[in-house]
């Protein structure tokens, strides 16, 4: 029964595959990478959650975001590792089925539907309320109703968010038709995204009162870690750059340094905005608010910089969802081809080079759990299913070190076992700050995957015919 379960690819047989006729087109650098982590990395968490975080944490929020930074940061260095030695596409899906077999990379592939195609839905729904927010500035509005989930809002009865619906149909179309379009427009709204962010910091700095900042932690540490467990949702995205792996010109160079820049500029943007935020609004008036970073500009009197925010979020939070369900798409292209998902969902497009069905098929129902569930639960289902990952990730990096010892690795993770570990206690931290709701349907999802396992895969798996011949 277990025979198979662990039969792994081999390093070969992963880069063969794509040379096949099943290819994707070569054209992304450094630069693309590093815009495509940061189109991926600031939307939501920093646009939406901040707020939620100052009420969780008070002032301390700063130091969440170093928690949930470093942790991240210690799994991009695995990440790196193997985005550089194995440069196909479907990113730490791919590298567990070199190193840890089958099952295990079934599994995780199952585990980043989480997070990947919920994420995009989860933006999806904080995308929307700025967007309404700002159609309501302009005098047109949408029915309530037809603006957030079933059970959103506690007062009022919703039906749909058919504005997230709408812009997640719109990116499912530009995916459709390739990345280089995509990833031109891409370029464009992070350029956008980065002016936007740096101009609060330069507006507001000046509204800072220090006193502000005291008490600095108000909660405690219980405070700071349930903060840093909700806004590490604001850095998932990093590694969306290594399913990028096999469109990339140079990936063993241009990986890591694609990961690791968009990173560090993150999480030193996401510690000056927190620390600016908390030191002009009091805490605890950050109850409730949608529009965190704006209301900031607000209170200091800078309304038209304000208006000029929110603009900077519905474009920043419009590439999060790109580079979202760009990873989707790409990892259920590495599990169609390999034979575990159906064959259909890696079929290319003639013309676009694109895997279009699979497009289609992920980005319309990306679109409708957005237009269905509410951002919060999509948001902790999301935590739970991408620090799973990285904790599987990290160990994958020990095992590989003493299983193939000497494969050229063009990044070495430094300090392992060191930091893998480090990466694994602190991802495990962070899921022991979730709420056992999100634990009881993260197990559920897996169950549901092992069935699919177990009733399709492993019969139709690549691997189960090569057995045959
Ligand atoms: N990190 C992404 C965001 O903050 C998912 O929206």
């Amino acid at each position: 029964m277990s025979k198979g379960l662990f039969r792994k690819k081999s390093i070969e047989q992963l880069v063969a595959a794509t040379r096949g006729e099943k290819t994707l087109r070569r054209d992304l650098g450094a630069f693309d990478l590093t815009m495509l982590g940061i189109g991926a990395i600031i939307g939501t968490g920093i646009f939406v959650l901040t707020g939620t975080g100052a009420v969780t944490a008070g002032p301390g929020l700063v130091i969440s975001f170093v928690i949930a930074g470093l942790a991240c940061l210690f799994a991009a260095l695995a990440y790196a590792e193997f985005a550089s030695t194995v440069p196909v596409s479907g990113s730490v899906y791919t590298f567990t089925y070199a190193t840890m077999g089958e099952l295990l990379a079934f599994i995780i592939g199952w585990d980043l539907i989480l997070e990947y195609m919920l994420a995009a839905s989860a933006v999806s729904a904080g995308w929307s309320g700025y967007f309404v927010s700002f159609l309501n500035g302009l005098g047109i509005h949408i029915p309530l109703e037809l603006t957030a989930a079933p059970g959103a809002l506690k007062d009022q009865s919703t039906y749909f968010n058919l504005p997230a619906f709408v812009i997640l149909m719109g990116i499912t179309l530009l995916l459709y038709f390739g990345i280089r379009e995509s990833k031109r427009i891409n370029n464009i709204m992070v350029v956008v995204k980065i002016i936007v962010i740096l101009l609060f910091i330069i507006v507001a700095v000046k509204y800072v009162k220090p006193a502000h900042w005291t008490p600095f932690l108000p909660f405690g540490f219980s405070g700071v870690f349930g903060a840093a467990a909700l806004v590490f949702f604001a850095f998932i995205g990093f590694d969306a750059v290594s399913s990028a792996a096999e469109e990339t010109k140079n990936p063993a160079r241009d990986l890591p340094r694609g990961i690791i820049f968009s990173l560090v500029i993150c999480t030193l943007l996401y510690v000056i905005v927190s620390g600016i935020m908390t030191g002009i609004v009091p805490f605890m008036d950050f109850e409730g608010i949608s529009h965190p970073v704006s209301l900031v500009l607000q209170v200091a009197g800078q309304n038209w910089v304000a208006g000029i925010v929110d603009i900077g979020a519905i474009l920043g939070m419009t590439t999060v969802m790109l580079v979202m369900l760009y990873g989707q798409t790409r990892i259920m292209f590495a599990m169609s081809r390999d034979g575990l998902v159906p064959k259909v969902l890696s079929k290319v497009h003639p013309k676009y080079k694109t895997p279009y069905i699979n497009t289609l098929f992920f980005g319309t129902l990306s679109a409708l759990m957005g237009g269905l569930i509410p951002l919060d639960e999509l948001a902790s289902l999301v935590n739970i299913g991408t620090l799973s990952a990285f904790i599987l990730i990290s160990v994958a990096v020990i095992v590989m070190r003493k299983t193939q010892p000497n494969l050229p690795r063009a990044f070495r993770c430094p300090g392992v076992p060191y930091i893998p570990i480090l990466a694994i206690i602190s991802c495990a931290v962070l899921i022991l700050n979730l709420n056992s709701q999100t634990f009881i349907r993260f197990i559920i999802w897996l169950v549901i995957g092992l069935v699919v396992y177990f009733l399709y895969s492993r019969k139709n798996s690549l691997l189960n015919h090569d057995h045959e011949k």
